[in-house]
């Protein structure tokens, strides 16, 4: 079962007086991603496919996803009446195919390997929006954020959970755990994100530049990440990794990590495409 459903939002309470157009942009872009979580899931059932257990958490896993989506695609048509969720998903679905979409077994080389991706991802998500429910003023999209965030902190647990049971029978070293995680956090620049952001908030047959949209998305994101946020999100990744959550070397890396966050981000505002020239 959901723990929510769409109906319990109070959509009646949006105020366009408390809108902001970088977080309109972020939230169509999120929308793409979420809505995508069908195919994701029809892979993880495929890797897990003797594993009834994990399916069916998969399958639950899938329709809160793509509720994710629904919920960000209702509420950017709210903010943006000319925007269209459905066809900017189509634009996104026919021009991205995850690159797992044919693999029989895991991409990232065991089950172990596959639920520890899964739980940086979900550390992300779940950063994200308590990211965006602290920036919007706006108070519909801060109920639905927080609504996600609860749902990506019980991902990154029922990912976690089954992660320590597989790690118990093929015993990834600390090492291979690391890397997976490393390589996982390094694709947050692939398409999938950049993509999205292009399809959410350009014209149709606006040309893709993959640096341009990534530059355009992060120097979006960026400024509404707070210390915080890093540093929870770090300490979720340690736990997957098998490292303490808290401590001095947690402390050390969510420090580290926002520092380079910062400089990051000041590359991309240096090569930004304003998204007025990109549609
Ligand atoms: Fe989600
Ligand atoms: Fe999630």
């Amino acid at each position: 079962m959901k723990h929510w459903r769409i109906d319990d939002v109070r959509w009646d309470q949006f105020d366009p007086a408390k809108l902001d157009p970088s977080i309109i942009a972020l939230v169509k872009s999120a929308a793409m991603v979420e809505r995508n979580g069908t195919d994701y899931g029809t892979y993880l059932k495929r890797v897990f496919h003797d594993d009834p257990a994990f399916k069916d958490a998969a399958d639950l896993w899938s329709v809160e996803e793509i509720q994710h989506g629904d919920a960000l695609g209702r509420w950017a048509m709210l903010a943006d009446p000319s925007w269209d969720y459905q066809a900017a998903f189509q634009r996104y679905k026919d021009g991205y195919e995850l690159p797992l979409l044919t693999a029989d077994s895991s991409v990232r080389g065991s089950r172990t390997g596959e639920l520890i991706a899964r739980c940086i991802v979900e550390s992300g998500t779940s950063s994200y929006y308590s990211a965006l429910a602290d920036a919007t003023e706006e108070p519909v999209l801060k109920q639905v954020c927080k609504l996600i965030a609860a749902d990506e902190f019980r991902h990154f647990k029922l990912f976690y959970d089954h992660m320590k049971r597989y790690l118990a029978r093929e015993q990834l070293f600390f090492l291979q755990r690391l890397r997976i995680a490393a390589s996982r956090i390094g694709e947050s620049e692939d398409d999938e994100l950049a993509f999205a952001f292009h399809c959410a908030n350009t014209q149709p047959g606006a040309p893709y530049d993959h640096q341009a949209s990534l530059a355009d998305y992060m120097t979006t994101v960026l400024p509404m990440c707070r210390f915080h946020h890093i540093e929870r999100g770090m300490g979720m990744v340690f736990k997957a990794v098998g490292l303490p959550p808290r401590g001095r070397l947690a402390d050390m890396s969510a420090k580290l990590a926002w520092t380079l966050l910062q400089r990051r981000g000041r590359k991309f505002a240096a090569e930004r495409t304003p998204l007025a020239q990109a549609a």
